[in-house]
């Protein structure tokens, strides 16, 4: 059975999720019943219902009403369609906010947000936590044991619009959370260096969340304030949690992740889940999409490493929230859909159901559009929906990564600091620099916490690790003491848990690893381009930033690239070590795309590797694995608008077209194939 980490079986084995958000308050009655009799007709399995719909089940504070639901819940069971069953706390109704108006969160300007839309709550306020609760609680009493329930899901999209709330009561618990992390004010003055600018405090009241200062804010104020704001959010998750669960403990309980969302550190996050699921919108204007998209699944897929993942959002074609909606061209949203099944999805599911009529989303594309059953999406939607009605023989299949990029959230918040000499180091950018190449390659990769065990992989890539606790640097050379290879990039192991700089040539703890001394660093000009001399002559580029590193000493590390243009010219830029049984590549500047590959080559696991089965992919397609005990299944899958051709070295055998495959595999615009192996 799927998710067997609970005990009730939410799905049989080898079976998908399929299905999306549904909010039938938004409609009149006699529209639920052609909602249902359209979800079986497109296959869907898997509602998530009850999401923004507080106002309805308490219309006024205490007053519930619970019947409408309940009805929702009893026509959805009996047509053997799961629901995974939302607390409203996401939205609170209008009652609540004008009874209790400081529920209402304010910006770092001391601006209070106004109803009206959603999120408008702060995490810490004494009110909005009790009445919170108790809709929680009522949600659990009144439908806990409805046997439609197949999941829980806990708020929606915690922090997405207002992450971080400057009210005094966030204040009162930003000083509690600071009185418990640092027991005196002496070791605050001392974590957050405020010999700085005259900060020093006397006393904790004297603290303020960092709210509009004339110039920077101290760096460890504000990185202490997101490790706060991360855990409150999480500290009212967990008491939902605890309320849910106790109501019944069998139903597996999530909640919908933003994939690389800033203000939450979700690897702390996903231990509390028995199932991951994410909300995913790639931009289909962006030729970047499908790369970023699969990053962002591996990033999920790796959060915690124990549960399933499903897709809990993503859109059948447009969005309506960015600035020009473009939508999914024919065939992109089942390219998509599979390539969330290819790495390692349980499921596939959509915001919303039915296309609202009314509301700021009534123009975001639904598995119902406006136009109904003549919407091309419905001809979409329904195909997937049969294509997955299972049992699917690679559902259980798992996708195994050689390879790991090292990231950490307090690392994120971190590196871009105001503190930073180049305030554009973005961690996403350094991340899509070290991982689009890898993609393009077809190597899978996960994503590892520092703290985490690192054995599993052969490889990690580190880039900009500039926050690396002594512990963390102490597990990443113990796995390349022990035979690992890391590829770190330049501005790593610079500074400590509180954002204080370890002194000497640059590195920390992370010393040993680095083969030359960096004894300060260059950010380049926007327009500069340096040139890269590699020990056979071959010559490549470099950009953004340059580390200016000494001549390796004695056992540091050999040279394998210089620069050779500009005044830091000689300065090597490239170096190889070893460090115990492993090795380590250094990297010093943002090398091009050439320059980065030369490392990679070097690097085993960094290449395509013998369950890559040989094939040759053209542009634009992409593969990944995934491996049961008996079978591998290769998916293929042609983001591009244009034919393209597989082929395969060794024959295997089409899943989806139910053929033998061997030879040239034609995959149409937008086509996919799984090829079983073995
Ligand atoms: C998020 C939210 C949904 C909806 C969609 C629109 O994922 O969770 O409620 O607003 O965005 O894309």
């Amino acid at each position: 059975m799927q998710f067997s980490a609970v005990g009730a079986p939410a799905m049989p084995a080898g079976h998908l999720f399929y299905g999306g958000d549904y909010n039938p308050e938004q409609w009149p009655r006699e529209v639920w019943d052609e909602d249902v009799r359209l979800m079986r007709e497109a296959g869907v399995n898997l509602v998530t219902v009850g999401i923004f719909a507080w106002a309805h089940l308490e219309p006024t504070e205490g007053r519930f009403e619970f019947g409408w639901l309940r009805e929702v819940l009893d026509l959805l069971g009996e047509a053997g369609i799961g629901v995974d069953l939302a607390t409203p706390t996401a939205a609170p109704p209008p009652w609540l906010t004008t009874r209790y108006p400081d529920v209402l969160p304010v910006d770092e300007r001391g601006s209070r947000y106004s109803h009206g839309s959603r999120q408008h709550f702060c995490i810490c306020n004494p009110a909005y936590r009790s009445l919170a609760r108790r809709i929680v609680e009522r949600v659990a009493a009144e439908l806990g044991s409805h046997q439609a329930l197949r999941m829980w899901h806990a708020h929606n999209e915690y922090a997405c619009h207002v992450p971080y709330c400057y009210c005094d009561h966030h204040a009162r618990a930003f000083r509690s959370w600071l009185e418990r992390r640092y027991g005196s004010v002496q070791a605050l003055n001392d974590a957050w260096g405020s010999a700085f600018w005259s900060q020093r405090y006397s006393d904790f009241a004297e603290v303020m969340p960092p709210r509009m200062t004339p110039t920077f804010a101290n760096p460890s104020q504000l990185l202490d304030y997101k490790r706060f704001t991360s855990e409150a959010f999480l500290e009212e998750f967990l008491e939902e949690k605890q309320v849910l669960k106790a109501a019944r403990p069998d139903i597996p309980l999530t909640t919908n992740f933003m994939g690389f969302l800033k203000a939450l550190d979700y690897f702390a996050w996903a231990r509390e889940l028995d199932v991951v699921s994410t909300d995913n919108y790639p931009d289909p204007a962006d030729p970047r999409s499908a790369a970023l998209s699969a990053m962002h699944y591996d990033l999920i897929r790796s959060l915690n490493k124990n549960v399933p993942w499903i897709v809990m959002e993503q859109t059948t074609s447009r969005v309506n929230w960015r600035e020009h909606n473009v939508p999914k061209s024919p065939g992109q949203m089942r390219a998509l859909s599979y390539q969330a099944l290819a790495r390692g999805a349980s499921g596939v599911l959509f915001f919303q159901w039915r296309a609202s009529r009314s509301g700021a989303e009534k123009f975001h594309s639904a598995l119902v559009s406006h136009s109904g059953q003549a919407s091309p999406v419905w001809a979409e939607v329904t195909q997937l929906g049969r294509e997955l009605a299972g049992p699917e023989p690679w559902a259980t299949a798992k996708v195994r990564a050689d390879a790991a990029v090292v990231f950490s959230w307090a690392n994120w918040w971190a590196v871009e600091s105001s503190s930073s000499p180049a305030h554009d180091l973005k961690m996403q950018d350094q991340l899509a620099w070290m991982y689009l190449p890898l993609y393009r390659r077809s190597v899978t990769l996960d994503f590892a916490s520092p703290a985490e065990p690192l054995q599993p992989y052969q490889a990690l890539l580190v880039p900009s690790l500039y926050l690396v606790t002594e512990d963390e640097a102490a597990n990443i050379r113990s796995y390349v003491e022990q035979g690992g290879t890391a590829v770190i990039s330049f501005w790593s192991g610079i500074v400590d848990s509180r954002d204080r700089v370890y002194l000497g040539p640059y590195g920390g703890p992370l010393r040993p690893l680095i083969g030359c001394d960096i004894l300060d660093v260059a950010p380049l000009a926007p327009a500069d381009v340096v040139e890269v001399e590699w020990e056979d002559g071959t010559k490549t580029s470099a950009t953004f930033w340059l580390d200016i590193a000494a001549e390796p000493q004695g056992q540091q590390g050999k040279v394998l690239a210089r620069v050779t243009s500009g005044p830091w010219a000689g300065t090597p830029v490239v170096t190889a070590s070893q460090y115990g049984k492993g090795s380590v590549y250094y990297i010093g500047s943002r090398l091009d795309h050439d320059g980065l590959q030369r490392v990679y080559d070097l690097v085993p696991a960094l290449r395509p590797g013998p369950t890559d089965f040989g094939s040759r992919l053209t542009d634009g397609v992409e593969r990944v694995v995934r491996r049961s005990p008996d079978h591998d299944y290769e998916f293929v899958i042609n983001h591009t608008d244009n034919d393209r051709k597989v082929l395969l070295a060794t024959p295997g055998y089409d899943v989806l077209g139910e053929r033998p495959a061997d030879g040239t595999l034609p995959l149409g615009r937008r086509g996919v194939a799984v090829v079983r192996h073995g």
